[in-house]
């Protein structure tokens, strides 16, 4: 894959469509309620603007093909990365069908527009080749920077790269270093949490992870899933809960928390995925604070986590500082090691040899 860093010298005055992932959890009025997408995503902007780039975004917000517009438009979140990034973005408001490509041309070298929610159109997530050409107008070069999407092929993601000369950014590129780093030779042992719902996304994860990490400790909606209906059993490797704080099971209990805490004690590689419990609901909360804390307390080890809730947790501790790596990706992370970075967006970008 290119990566636009090493590209610098060659930048300036070129129209880049930047394709960021600033998804975050918003209000009614699409307020953010989260800002850590959002700051991750000025770094490739500020890298072009220092370049003398002309930058255009592209990036989507929720799930209005489903749940309507209202809330989802993308300008109060482009506002907010404006703030925290000390640059100028001037947002165009109109759906991407309607923009007159030609302002692309207009911008200054070093100067941001950034056009409205891209599942605005139904296209984009049909993966539309109509939507990548209409995208592709406003761009000479494209950059992905949203490892978060990267699971995903849609227009943005995929059929543009069939068009325009393609680079990784800053960001995708800090992302795939940790967890390569993380899943090709992890330093031993190498202990993975894994956590959260749907056992179909976490069984093909927890099976890669198996041939190169010592253990996997397994808690969650999952595990009980594994304990009940996959009669998958404990065994050197798989490590189950051996008590719940309630019959219904909606938290690890003591002992476990104990017993996964002494194996995150030992560990030189952590990798966490997914609350330990009812995590939303408290005092179901405290298993998965217990392992944050746990993790947190490991100073010497590399730990890289992701997923909503994870970093949810850390944060509300404080412990960010403590966690080698958190990822922007919850389910792009966990579909990047079950699939070992066989991602649709991350094999567009790898097959992308256009000239620049
Ligand atoms: C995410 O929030 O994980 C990404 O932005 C992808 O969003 P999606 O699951 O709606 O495709």
């Amino acid at each position: 894959m290119r990566y636009i860093k090493d590209y610098k010298t060659l930048l300036e005055g070129k129209r880049f469509l930047l394709r960021i992932d600033v998804n975050e959890p918003v209000d009614e009025r699409g307020f953010p309620q989260d800002t850590f997408r959002i700051a991750k995503a000025s770094q490739t902007i500020n890298f072009l603007r220092q370049a003398g780039a002309k930058i255009v975004l592209i990036a989507h917000l929720g799930d209005p093909q489903k749940e309507g517009r209202a809330g989802l438009s993308l300008s109060l979140i482009i506002k907010k990365l404006a703030e925290l990034g000390g640059f100028k973005i001037n947002f165009i408001a109109d759906d991407i069908a309607e923009v007159n490509p030609n302002i692309s041309y207009d911008i200054s070298d070093g100067e941001v527009i950034c056009l409205e929610n891209l599942r605005f159109d139904a296209k984009e997530e049909e993966n539309s080749q109509e939507f990548a050409q209409t995208l592709a107008q406003f761009g000479d070069l494209y950059v992905s920077d949203a490892f978060s999407v990267m699971h995903r092929k849609h227009s943005s993601v995929d059929a543009i790269t069939k068009i325009l000369p393609s680079f990784g950014g800053l960001v995708l590129e800090q992302e795939l270093a940790a967890l390569d780093y993380i899943l090709t030779n992890p330093n031993k042992p190498a202990v993975a949490i894994i956590g959260g719902a749907k056992i179909s996304t976490k069984l093909p994860v927890i099976q890669v992870l198996e041939s190169s990490f010592d253990y996997i400790l397994v808690g969650g909606k999952i595990a009980n899933e594994y304990i009940d209906e996959y009669k998958i059993a404990q065994s050197e490797k798989i490590i189950l809960p051996v008590d719940f704080v309630e019959a219904d099971r909606y938290d690890i209990g003591i002992e476990t928390r104990e017993l996964f805490a002494e194996y995150i004690a030992k560990a030189s590689t952590i990798i966490w995925n997914g609350p330990m419990g009812w995590f939303e609901q408290k005092p179901y909360d405290e298993g998965t604070r217990a392992i944050a804390q746990a993790i947190a307390k490991n100073e010497e080890s590399y730990s890289v986590i992701g997923g909503g809730e994870t970093i949810d947790e850390v944060h509300n501790l404080h412990q960010e500082s403590k966690i080698d790596f958190i990822s922007t990706g919850g389910g792009a992370m966990l579909e990047y090691i079950a699939k070992q970075g066989q991602l649709p967006g991350i094999i567009a970008l790898e097959n992308n040899n256009l000239d620049i």
